[in-house]
């Protein structure tokens, strides 16, 4: 059965201890579910369920150590998910990091780091929570997020980060048809500006991408952003969320300022597109229609 309520439903979320991933927590809490928050800092970890400790449903929230590039880590997480609670309903695939720097001075560890959290997670994610949410016959339901960066021109030094968003954005979708036919729906997140701590991605980047990095002066800069007033509340994100859950609602669109950029890019790609119609015969050939 797709999600129709939060009731009794076990939501593991992942980047959970911060931000956007936070808001959602708190909002799936709210509603009925238990939450388990997987986040790579415990610092974070700490300061979520200190947060939580004072509410009336805090023990409907648990946390757990992962870095989701780790894939041996994310299949200890998966069994525990399975040995303790039979299995999850909901998966949010929220970890992200928020990287930006010049293309020529960007290098391997870079795009390595970029990628591993940003697409690496998601696929993660999927690989290690869908047999499991196949298997328990419930269906359920998989939120992942990406980014209005995915879906716009983005300005320079953002490629990788756009890259990595529109790779989620892109994988979601065909996964969607895919999954229905055993009741788990799919929903992608594509947030505009929204209060968070993003601004740290220097502190989640391991040592070993550290070394040769080439945006260590880009992240050094990052980090001294400072998040806006007018922003998005992490908590306004996680009712969009929680409502397009329960709707099977593919886009979650936080904010309407972009979508001039939005459509310029869809009618660029649209108006570079010939009229000519091809089609596929049964052998997957393309010929030109007669
Ligand atoms: N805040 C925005 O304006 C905005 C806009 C568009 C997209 N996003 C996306 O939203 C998601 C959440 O980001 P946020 O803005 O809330 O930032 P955030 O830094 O506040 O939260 C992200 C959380 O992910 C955790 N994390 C980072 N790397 C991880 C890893 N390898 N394994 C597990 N956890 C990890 C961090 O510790 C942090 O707690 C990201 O995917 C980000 O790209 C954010």
């Amino acid at each position: 059965m797709p999600i129709q309520s939060f009731e009794g439903k076990i939501a593991f979320i992942t980047g959970g201890a911060s931000g956007i991933g936070l808001g959602i927590s708190k909002v799936l809490v709210e509603r009925g579910a238990q939450v388990v928050l997987a986040d790579l800092r415990q610092d974070h970890i700490d300061h979520a369920l200190a947060e939580f400790a004072g509410g009336g449903r805090s023990n409907a929230v648990s946390a757990l150590q992962l870095d989701v590039t780790n894939r041996e880590q994310y299949r200890e997480a998966a069994k525990k998910m399975l040995d303790e609670f039979g299995g999850i309903d909901i998966l949010v695939n929220n970890a992200g990091v928020g990287l930006e720097g010049p293309l020529l001075e960007a290098t391997y560890a870079d795009y390595d780091f970029g990628f591993g959290v940003n697409v690496g997670g998601v696929i993660n994610g999927f690989t290690e929570f869908l047999p499991q949410m196949v298997a328990h016959g419930r269906g359920g339901h998989i939120v992942s997020t990406a980014s209005l960066a995915a879906e716009v021109v983005m300005p320079p030094q953002m490629a990788i980060y756009a890259a990595s968003k529109a790779a989620v954005c892109h994988f979601c979708e065909s996964a969607k048809g895919e999954l229905a036919q055993h009741d788990i729906g799919v929903s992608i997140l594509l947030p505009g500006p929204v209060k968070s701590n993003i601004h740290e991605t220097i502190d989640n980047r391991p040592a070993h991408l550290r070394e040769g990095s080439g945006f260590t002066a880009s992240e050094k800069k990052l980090a001294r952003r400072i998040v806006g007033d007018n922003w998005m509340e992490p908590v306004d994100v996680g009712h969009l969320v929680a409502d397009g859950i329960l709707n099977n609602t593919t886009y979650l669109v936080t904010h309407g300022m972009y979508k001039d950029a939005m459509r310029a890019r869809a009618q660029a790609v649209l108006d570079a597109t010939p009229d000519r119609m091809e089609v596929v015969d049964s052998f997957g050939n393309y010929r030109d229609e007669e």
